[in-house]
């Protein structure tokens, strides 16, 4: 079973990173049996700004090819997802959105956790994909958060290779342990069902 680690920050200066990092350094220890983990990067996939004719739910004879196929097959190939976001304007970013917006039936019926960062733990962004993956895509949000409290970059809370070097970040360890030992469980559970 794999579960997809997705980058959700574009910017050249972004924090995100240390995030990331912070979380693919955590999952690595907690020996889920038969769960590989894999990250990517939206601004390295680098999409163009979403700009198709019809709704990618609606078009029946859609073909993608570059960036845009390359995203949609990593999402179909996992069974469950962690989106690490910051927060713009008590939203998710302007990166995140727009890849979402590609997406038609490739994590539909398959779970996600959302672990953010920013001021306040990044719960407005949280929030915002939760509704935005559920709603019409029809992705399946675990209940669990992770919030990573304060400016990641700014105040060097977590350092360029994923080292909490704040107490918020390494009391949020617990948290997102659960969260994505929970997500496993959906993700696991949902696949059977989706195979039925
Ligand atoms: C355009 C913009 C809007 C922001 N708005 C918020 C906000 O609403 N709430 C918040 O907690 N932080 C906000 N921040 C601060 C971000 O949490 C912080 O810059 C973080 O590092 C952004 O993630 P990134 O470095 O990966 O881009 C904002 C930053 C930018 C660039």
């Amino acid at each position: 079973m794999k579960l997809l680690i997705v980058n959700g920050s574009t910017r050249q200066a972004r924090a995100t990173d240390r995030v990331v990092k912070w979380v693919e350094n955590n999952v690595k220890g907690y020996g889920l049996e038969n769960v590989e983990f894999e990250t990517i990067d939206l601004r390295e996939l680098n999409l163009p700004l979403f700009d198709e004719p019809v709704s990618p739910m609606m078009n029946e004879n859609r073909v993608t090819e570059g960036s845009v196929k390359q995203w949609l097959d990593a999402l179909a190939g996992a069974d469950g997802y962690v989106f690490v976001t910051p927060e713009y304007n008590h939203a998710m970013g302007n990166g995140l959105k727009n890849a979402i917006d590609f997406i038609d039936y490739q994590i539909m019926k398959k779970p996600f956790i959302v672990v953010g960062h920013g001021g306040v733990g990044g719960a407005r962004a949280i929030e915002n994909v939760k509704t935005t993956l559920n709603a019409n895509i029809g992705a399946v949000p675990v209940p669990n958060s992770v919030n990573v409290f304060g400016y990641v970059g700014y105040q060097d809370l977590i350092s360029e290779t994923g080292e909490p070097n704040d107490d918020n970040v390494r009391a949020q360890e617990g948290p997102l342990k659960g969260a994505v030992e929970t997500l496993a469980w959906y993700a696991n559970a949902l696949k059977t069902a989706r195979e039925q």
